[in-house]
Parts: structure tokens; sequence; C-alpha cells
């Protein structure tokens, strides 16, 4: 078998071109929608996704802003810089980038970030919503693999999800959101982590399997059952002196030999990726209409 390819690039065309009529309507009520982005320091990887950011938030039509900060900046001016932004009602979405230098608490800052302007859907108070099926702003990522599951046809429902992570930004949520009694959700779960003794075991279970562990070619074919749907939420820089700027981007499974064995499989880049800056671009227009009263 030869696996179907699953564009991320493609599902998150058809999103955004969704979300452009969307905004088109806010405008049209005078709202425009707008995120603010605060980058602390230079990270390249930080500083290649927060550029995705802007360019699809103006792509769509939306306002953004990147606030940018040196990267010794004290806890404390990130903190006021949030408070200002929560305060401004321009802006309806706010995303801190991650990681932050160490001398920062991710914690606290997540906190700080009013719950309804957390497009991100990291605070506290969303984790616990989303956790319990309520309406709210779902992580990115996540949120992009299960789109991508159903606008490709391979809906969960029913079907054994094997996540191969459990981090607040991925593993954690994408089991709050496909395990819901909800269309496009209702599957079983297994998770598996660094503590899971034989990864291969459960991987071979799944009908869907994802991978997020963020370590190169962890998921090998002999973990992949014939047929198996397979989501590569892996970004890893590996050095390549034959590319321009002296990496690649590979993901969490070995993509050339397990093509050979899934029914479908997504790429990186191409896969994930795109998906998780449209899902943000989502979650700041929804924010938008919640705000104007135009939410469902
Ligand atoms: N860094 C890597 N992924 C993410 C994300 O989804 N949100 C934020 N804020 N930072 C990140």
């Amino acid at each position: 078998m030869t696996a179907k390819i699953i564009s991320g690039t493609e599902v998150a065309a058809q999103i955004r071109e969704e979300l452009k009529g969307r905004v088109a309507k806010l405008k049209e009520k005078g709202v425009t929608p707008a995120l603010a982005v605060v980058l602390v320091g230079e990270d390249p990887a930080s500083v290649s996704y927060v550029t995705a950011k802007a360019k699809g938030a103006e792509e769509i039509g939306m306002h953004e802003e990147t606030l940018r900060l040196p990267a010794d900046a004290a806890e404390e001016k990130v903190l006021q810089t949030v408070d200002k932004l929560n305060k401004d009602p321009k802006f309806h979405g706010i995303l801190v980038q991650l990681p932050l230098p160490k001398h920062i608490s991710t914690d606290k800052v997540i906190s700080f970030i009013s719950p309804e302007k957390d497009v991100d859907g990291f605070h506290p108070v969303n984790v616990g919503r989303a956790l319990r099926g309520e309406p709210c702003p779902l992580p990115c990522t996540p949120h992009g693999v299960q789109q991508m599951l159903v606008r490709s046809g391979y809906d969960p429902d029913g079907k054994h999800v094997v996540i191969c992570g459990r981090s607040n930004i991925v593993g954690k949520p994408l089991t709050a959101i496909l395990m819901q009694k909800k269309k496009g959700a209702n599957a079983t779960i297994t998770i598996c982590h660094t503590g899971t003794k034989d990864i291969g075991y459960y991987a071979r279970q799944a009908d869907i399997l994802v991978a997020a562990m963020g370590v190169p070619k962890a998921i090998t074919a002999d973990m992949v059952r014939d047929g198996a749907v397979v989501i590569d939420v892996g970004v890893n820089r590996v050095e390549d002196k034959t590319k321009e700027k002296g990496f690649r981007l590979v993901g969490d499974v070995d993509f050339d030999a397990i093509k050979e064995k899934a029914a479908a499989i997504t790429p990186v880049p191409g896969g994930v990726g795109p998906m998780t800056v449209t899902m943000l671009l989502m979650n700041t227009v929804e924010a938008a209409e919640r705000k104007a009263g135009l939410a469902k």
C-alpha cells in the first residue's frame, strides 16, 4: 500500500478561505479582528513561527501586531505587556510565543492572559473548559490535527487513536478534544509517553497514530499497522549542509518507510504545521465574533 498524503497546506487553505468570509462579515459590522503576538528574545524557530502567524493574519484581512522584547526582559515587563494587551479593546487575541527565556515563568505569564483573549487555549481556565467539553479556544496544534482528520475523510469517531507524547501543547489537549462525545471526536484514546515500556505494542493497535514526541524518526515502520492513518506533529531541525539554511525539517516518523504501509500520512513540512497557524487565526476570528455578538 502506498499512503495517501494528507496535505495540511490544502486543508489550511480551505479553512483560510472560510475565515476570509468571516473576517469580511465582522468588518461590515465595524470590527477588525486583531491579534497581538508577544515575542521575547530571538530564538530562530520562534521568529519563523511568529513571521508565519503575522503573514497568515494579514492574508485573511486581520490586524496583527508583534511586540518584541529583548531576551533579558524582566518577567515583570512581560506581565506588564500582557496586562496592557488584556485591557486594550482593539485586540481580540493574545499569543505569547513559547518557549520563554528560562528566567521567566511560563505558567505565570500564561495565567496572566485574559481567558477570553487566550487564542492559544493554554490558560488553566480554558484547559479545564476543553476537558469538560465546554466552548472555549482550543489549542491550535491539536485542533488542527482534528480538523485535518475530519476534512480529509478520516473521522476519529469510534476509532482507536494512539497519541505518542503527553505535552500540554499537543498530547494532553488532543486527548481532551478527541475523547468528547461530539461530532469529529468520540474516539478511544491511548496515550504513550517516556514511561511507556513498549510504545510499539500500543502503536500497532492504532487506527490513527499521532506522533508528538519531538524526536526524529521515533516512530518506525514496525510500529505501524497496515492501513493505519499516521499524523506526524514533529518539527525537528536536523543539520543538512546541502540546504541554504544549514538544516532541514523532519518529523517524528520514518516517513519513507511508513508511507508504504499506512493508508494515509502527513508530510513534514506541509502537514500539521500550516494547520497550527490556521487554527490560531480561527480562534482569533471566533474571539472577535464572540465579542461582537456574532458567535454561534
Ligand atoms: N511554540 C510552539 N508551539 C506553540 C504554540 O502553539 N503556541 C505558542 N504560544 N508557542 C508555541
